[in-house]
């Protein structure tokens, strides 16, 4: 246990939840017993966010994400579960305790972070003294202001076997710290030498603003043109995403991502400062969910050689489900953004943007990269491919205008091609009513509720009710359990999912220990945390009493004897169809959406 229940308990009697979750969205019914807010973790019109006062927890009816304030901070500042209870602290002024198992790794990173800032300082001053004057040539040469040199906190690696590492050792780092923190390489007879000689340096700094790592540019041609830090106890090279630090804040939704370094700086000092990178690594999925949280358009901008197209094609496919839309800009003219921007000035680049291709004219554009379209054949394949990206196209004026032009490029009569479309289209419309079923159906089998992260929810709903409410009621009246002991055991519940949560809180009870929400908080993930303010927002509109609890035992103990029945899970898709003709008629009385 990190934190005691007691300082646990005290954070939270001092933090007051609803003002801050008041500082990212606008409460209603402030000071209310429950007030309501629009959800600060997903986008809605009406608020189904709720604060409970009384327990200090959050829950979300509409995406499902709950819990105290701890939980709120880590979601909203994207901090670990440490960070936000010390972002926490320093709001109401109380101190971190001093831990005495404040592991070993915690005390490492703090020591990267400390040894990779005095490293940036280091490199950033060498620059500047009189064995950088070839490194702030070639920075010259590269078009960068001192500004922009400053910003990016660039420097330069002397030429020496252990610049660093003296000066570091000087600081009091050992040899064996600054080979783990990659800053350093042991050589074979034991010494430690630099692992950045004569480069250009690129400092990699997080999202809370601290060096985590290094990339060092060559300033000739040699090989390899860059290194980057590898992976060490504060940097995961295939989470980075370069200058997200600066492009996170105020991009309008947007996020630029071009290839490397270069490109970025060369965007930020064109005024382009929502441009990001990756680091020297194939894009990944944990890049994309990171960029996701900052935008809702990605403007993918690569190189407009073979291996940028390349590049391009992969990110694409990548990021086929992410949930930001897409664009992709056409460099038209130079082979990087950083050429373009020097060759043809930063109003040209402006209109790069401004021109990058929708996703359905990039989509038309990879079909017609795949053809010949010189041929007949090529435009027949060209436009029978087409056919289906149109029919994805919603907005009737879009679809017109690019069937016209598809129908143009490819001699079809537009009428023919128009008639494919539909047709197209009225088979998609089928697709996804039958969806639309299936969601409704899903929902008549989870009982229209919330979904639950109880994989048994569905076949069982009734237990996970009666379990639902005896757990709900326990958190709120801790002192129940005493008095339904020779009713209530771990063996009563029926699903695994809850049989865990009353182990835990059971035992919390018995024990004596808290049942607020932020001591579940540090082996809780976010979906236990979520499940847990469920479950008090859920008993929130119950009686609470032991006999409810009781009747719920009862409800379990005859649902365990059912089991062998047949469930309404196992009903044939033509009883469900008929079961949901029937809701959905009592549903459509009145509200159509
Ligand atoms: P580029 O070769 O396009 O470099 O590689 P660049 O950033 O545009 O730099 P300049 O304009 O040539 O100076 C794109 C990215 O690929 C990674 C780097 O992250 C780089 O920014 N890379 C490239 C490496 O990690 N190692 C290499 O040897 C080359
Ligand atoms: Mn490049």
């Amino acid at each position: 246990m990190r934190f005691s229940d007691d300082f646990l308990s005290e954070l939270r009697s001092r933090v007051d939840i609803e003002e801050l979750i008041g500082r990212y969205t606008e409460i209603r019914h402030r000071g209310s017993r429950t007030p309501v807010a629009l959800c600060p973790f997903h986008t809605e019109k009406t608020p189904s966010f709720v604060i409970y006062r009384e327990n200090q927890s959050f829950y979300c009816f509409g995406c499902g994400v709950g819990g105290d304030a701890i939980t709120f901070v880590r979601n909203i500042e994207h901090l670990d579960y440490v960070e936000a209870v010390r972002y926490l602290c320093e709001r109401v002024g109380m101190n971190m305790p001093l831990d005495p198992v404040d592991d070993e790794v915690n005390r490492l990173r703090r020591r990267c972070y400390e040894a990779n800032r005095e490293a940036a300082r280091f490199f950033y001053a060498k620059l500047l003294s009189e064995e950088g004057q070839a490194a702030r040539d070639y920075l010259r040469k590269r078009q960068l202001t001192d500004e922009t040199v400053k910003h990016f906190g660039l420097g330069f690696a002397p030429d020496r076997w252990d610049a660093l590492v003296k000066y570091l050792k000087s600081k009091d780092f050992r040899e064996e710290e600054l080979v783990s923190f990659d800053l350093a390489r042991k050589t074979s007879r034991g010494g430690a030498i630099d692992r950045f000689r004569n480069r250009l340096m690129f400092p990699i700094i997080d999202l809370r603003g601290n060096v985590v790592a290094f990339g060092g540019r060559v300033m000739d041609d040699s090989k390899p043109k860059y290194l980057n830090s590898s992976d060490t106890v504060v940097y995961k090279k295939s989470r980075g995403v370069y200058a997200l630090n600066f492009a996170k804040n105020n991009n309008g939704g947007k996020l630029i991502l071009c290839e490397g370094y270069m490109d970025v700086i060369a965007m930020h000092q064109a005024g382009f400062t929502n441009a990001v990178a990756g680091l020297g690594t194939a894009f990944t999925q944990e890049q994309i969910a990171l960029l996701s949280r900052y935008c809702t358009e990605l403007i993918l901008c690569f190189d407009s050689d073979e291996a940028g197209v390349k590049a391009t094609n992969r990110a694409l496919r990548m990021l086929e489900n992410a949930p930001m839309k897409l664009r992709v800009m056409h460099l038209d003219g130079g082979k990087d953004p950083d050429e373009i921007i020097k060759t043809q000035g930063r109003e040209r680049m402006d209109t790069i943007i401004r021109s990058a291709l929708n996703d359905t004219e990039f989509a038309l554009e990879r079909i017609r990269q795949k053809y010949d379209t010189s041929t007949e054949d090529g435009k027949l394949n060209f436009g029978n491919e087409a056919v289906e990206v149109l029919a994805g196209v919603n907005n009737e004026i879009e679809r017109d205008l690019y069937t016209s032009r598809v129908a143009a490029e490819t001699g079809v009569e537009k009428h023919a091609l128009e008639a494919q479309v539909t047709k197209a289209r009225r088979a998609r419309g089928r697709k996804e009513q039958n969806r639309a079923f299936e969601n409704a159906l899903e929902m008549v089998r989870e009982g229209g509720e919330v979904k639950s992260p109880n994989p048994q929810k569905r076949q069982l709903r009734l237990a996970c009710e009666a379990e639902e409410i005896i757990l709900a009621t326990l958190l709120r009246h801790p002192d129940f359990l005493r008095r339904l002991r020779d009713r209530l055991s771990e063996d009563v519940f029926v699903t695994d999912f809850n049989k865990r949560y009353y182990r835990d809180i059971s035992e919390r009870i018995r024990e004596g220990r808290s049942l607020d929400l932020s001591v579940f908080n540090e082996t809780g993930g976010n979906e236990e945390m979520s499940y847990l303010s469920y479950l008090l927002a859920k008993g929130e509109s119950l009686a609470g009493s032991v006999k409810e609890c009781e009747e719920c035992v009862a409800t379990l103990l005859a649902e365990k004897e059912k089991l062998s029945a047949p469930e309404v899970a196992q009903l044939s898709d033509e009883d469900y169809r008929a079961l949901f003709r029937q809701i959905g008629s009592r549903r459509n009385n009145g509200d159509k959406k």
